[in-house]
């Protein structure tokens, strides 16, 4: 774990632009998740400067779910700490964690078939700010997110890439310092990973982003850093270029599948 208070410069490196990313938002020290005999998450030292926009990979089963879950408060740790914009988060409620300051999307969705696109970021936006000014983001997600002619439109009625957006628009409602995202593409047509990426990109400007991902092409796109999960522990965090130069990351997914799908 390197020292919060002295940015390396590879942290500086991975900074898109939502301030000073030396300092950190974000710290796990120990972290570990036992589920009985199974060690999905392993003594994880992890730091997020401010402003960062972090991809992690890793195999299927690395933890990386695990991971999120615990620091969304979904999941207990059974070990370690979470710190977060200077409080001690661990085993918080997520409705608390969520009012500090942490929003996430899973990578089971979690959307409600029946409710319109509209409706979803209304609820989203309705927890923080109120029936007036809920409407008003709401319609400012609806353009943001290019889904404006879709805002009557049930969700269950929608394409997949569809239904990502509007369960990223409902993170983005709840106006989050950071925001964690469970495998955004997953089912994504090319087009829409690109267009997936320019708003990530627009989201980072004013928020912090780690970003859970298999699909190598968004990543490349988007990281500077690149956190590598195997077996519940941290592996390597480097450039993605480093990252896949890297003979021990190339024997995980040689073993375990390509990095992608
Ligand atoms: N609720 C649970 N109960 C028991 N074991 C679990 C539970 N959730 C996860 N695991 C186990 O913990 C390990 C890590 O799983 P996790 O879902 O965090 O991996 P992942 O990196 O997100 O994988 P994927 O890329 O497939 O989504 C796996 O061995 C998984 O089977
Ligand atoms: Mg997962």
């Amino acid at each position: 774990m390197s020292d919060a208070s002295a940015p390396s410069s590879a942290f500086q490196n991975c900074t898109a632009s939502a301030g000073p990313a030396g300092k950190t938002l974000l710290e796990t020290r120990g972290l570990s998740k036992n589920f009985g005999g199974v060690k999905a998450v392993t003594d994880v030292d992890f730091r997020l400067g401010r402003g960062e926009l972090r991809c992690l990979i890793g195999p299927n089963g690395a933890g990386k779910s695990t991971f999120f879950k615990m620091l969304s408060g979904q999941l207990p740790p059974t070990a370690g700490t979470i710190l977060f914009d200077g409080s001690d988060i661990t085993g918080e409620p997520p409705h608390r964690i969520a009012r500090l300051g942490i929003g996430i999307k899973n990578q089971v969705p979690s959307v409600w078939d029946g409710l319109s696109v509209y409706e979803h970021f209304f609820i989203a936006a309705h927890r923080r700010l109120g029936a007036r000014r809920a409407a008003a983001v709401a319609d400012e997600l609806l353009m943001k997110l290019g889904l404006a002619t879709l805002a009557r439109r049930d969700v269950g009625a929608l394409a997949h890439g569809e239904r990502q957006w509007v369960e990223i628009g409902m993170t983005m409602a709840q106006d989050a310092k950071l925001i964690l995202l469970d495998e955004p593409t997953a089912g994504m047509a090319t087009d829409e990973v690109e267009r997936t990426v320019a708003l990530l990109r627009d989201v980072n400007v004013s928020t912090s982003l780690i970003i859970v991902e298999h699909d190598m092409q968004f990543i490349s796109m988007i990281a500077g850093i690149v956190t590598v999960f195997h077996q519940g522990r941290i592996l390597i965090e480097a450039t993605m270029e480093n990252v896949l130069a890297n003979p021990v990351v190339r024997e995980v997914y040689l073993g375990a599948g390509r990095p992608g799908r």
